[in-house]
């Protein structure tokens, strides 16, 4: 869809949210920036900060909904917070964007299916239309949220991720990297598979999809390929010029966490193609790129 776009991006502080906003902002758009601070989804705010941002805003309007609560195990004890920020600000964000008629991008997660692996059977990546099934409140609460946007949205997508690292926050990639200078072997988790995900590839995703004319629905973009929290462990070792025989695999088990973790989610991105959207790079190269252009970032103590 060609034609000018005002962008709104919330969460604007978040891993993602600061690589929209970054991308954004370095292709000279009209982008606002809302942080929490800036922009609680949760408050009653919501409908009038957009409507003004609506009012003056010089083309298409487009909402990026990058905040959530993303805390898995701390939703667990704190289901009502998790379902403040990962279903009442959706459903406020989707009900203010339809009133405009502004799209809404909404993300979402792996989380919303079960993650389960039958005995004996080989997991294959989900679809956008397998069934749903959350086994966490934090999956329950963005299950619920993707919900709210397809009642109340005309114009939306609902777009779902996993294992994203960014440059900006907290994430698994450099929380590893850290470790090596505290531990002279690490164990991580090998029994379990998803699509790791650079945050500047994803927020290029969704960029791509709000300027296409791809159907509203729901869509997932992760990076191609799967790996287990072990070879995306290794791999960081490698890229850090640590030996990553220092990794070594281990079960769940070892690892027991207030919210269960998925053993197999792999997203499918046959509906993303399909739309003619560009493939995601595959999750090895992402992290080589990643290290290449954001190092200082992704390699800092903790
Ligand atoms: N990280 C992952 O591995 C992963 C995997 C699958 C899907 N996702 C999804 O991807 C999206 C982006 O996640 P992310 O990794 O960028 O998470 P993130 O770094 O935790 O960013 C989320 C942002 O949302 C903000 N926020 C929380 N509650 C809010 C509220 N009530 N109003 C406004 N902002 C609020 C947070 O602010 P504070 O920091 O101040 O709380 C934070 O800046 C989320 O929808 C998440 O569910 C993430």
């Amino acid at each position: 869809m060609s034609g000018r776009i005002s962008w709104l991006v919330t969460g604007a502080g978040g891993q993602l949210g600061s690589e929209l906003v970054a991308l954004l902002r370095a292709e000279d758009e009209h982008v606002v920036a809302a942080t929490r601070a800036e922009l609680d989804v949760t408050g009653d705010g919501v409908a009038d900060v957009l409507r003004d941002w609506a009012r003056t805003a010089h083309g298409r309007p487009v909402v990026l909904n990058a905040a959530a609560w993303t805390n898995v195990d701390a939703a667990e004890a704190e289901p009502d917070a998790a379902a403040a920020a990962n279903v009442d600000g959706p459903t406020r964000l989707a009900t203010a964007c339809d009133e405009l008629s502004a799209t809404l991008v909404h993300v979402s997660t792996d989380y919303v299916f079960p993650g389960v692996v039958d005995p004996g059977s080989a997991p294959r990546p989900y679809e956008v239309d397998d069934p749903v099934g959350p086994r966490t409140v934090y999956g329950a609460t963005k299950e619920a949220g993707e919900r709210a946007v397809r009642e109340r949205a005309r114009r939306h997508y609902i777009v779902r991720t996993a294992w994203v690292y960014g440059a900006v926050g907290g994430n698994f990639v450099k929380t590893i990297a850290a470790l090596r200078h505290r531990r002279d072997t690490l164990d991580v988790v090998a029994d379990q598979i998803g699509g790791p995900t650079w945050a500047p590839d994803l927020a290029a995703g969704l960029v791509e999809l709000a300027r296409s004319d791809a159907p509203h629905g729901t869509y997932h973009c992760t990076g191609a390929g799967q790996a287990s929290w072990f070879e995306l462990a290794r791999a960081v070792f490698d890229e850090v010029g640590a030996d990553p025989e220092r990794i070594r695999p281990c079960d769940t088990a070892a690892f027991p966490r207030p919210a269960p973790r998925p053993a197999y989610s792999v997203l499918s991105g046959r509906s993303w193609s399909a739309a003619g959207l560009s493939v995601q790079p595959h999750w090895r190269d992402a992290l080589r790129s990643a290290f290449e252009s954001s190092r200082s970032s992704l390699d800092t103590p903790i």
